[in-house]
């Protein structure tokens, strides 16, 4: 059955890096179902990261996705969440460039905050947050090819 998962390209890595990034999501197999530019207010960003509220980073992170647009897109495919997931490669940048250095983090992300991408973490989180981003739409009606 095909999945979708919630992915975003941080807006740093929107201005540098946009075709190569939409070049491998296209590689990998992925279908582009939904995609939109977005400027976070805060208040979307601190929504967006809540399981993160607390943490010592959470508000440098804010800023960080506020800073400018970020690419938000449903990306659709069997195991979607896992395989974005994979194709990101790990949160650390010096975790990625070791295991999987072909992975987008471990070719364009700076740091372990400015980590180039987003993607949820499981299927629950992924429907959440497609909602919050691009509100009540449906995704059995949503056309998967190319
Ligand atoms: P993301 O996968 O979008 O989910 C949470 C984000 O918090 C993560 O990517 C990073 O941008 C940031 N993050 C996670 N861990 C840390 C950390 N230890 N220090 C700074 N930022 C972090």
């Amino acid at each position: 059955p095909v999945e979708h998962t919630l992915a975003a390209i941080k807006p740093d890595t929107l201005e540098e890096h946009r075709d190569e990034i939409l070049e491998q999501i296209q590689n990998a197999g992925f279908s582009l179902s939904q995609i939109k530019e977005e400027k976070l207010s805060r208040e979307m960003a601190e929504e967006f990261y809540k399981e993160h509220k607390g943490k010592p980073f959470f508000e440098q992170l804010v800023d960080y996705m506020c800073k400018g647009p970020c690419l938000m897109m449903i990306l659709s495919k069997e195991n979607a969440v896992q395989e974005w997931r994979s194709l990101m490669g790990p949160t650390d940048p010096t975790e990625a460039q070791k295991s999987s250095p072909d992975s987008l983090r471990g070719r364009f992300a700076k740091s372990v905050l400015e980590n180039a991408v987003h993607g949820s973490s499981n299927q629950d989180h992924a429907l959440e947050k497609i909602k919050f981003i691009f509100g009540d739409i449906d995704l059995n009606m949503m056309v998967h090819e190319e």
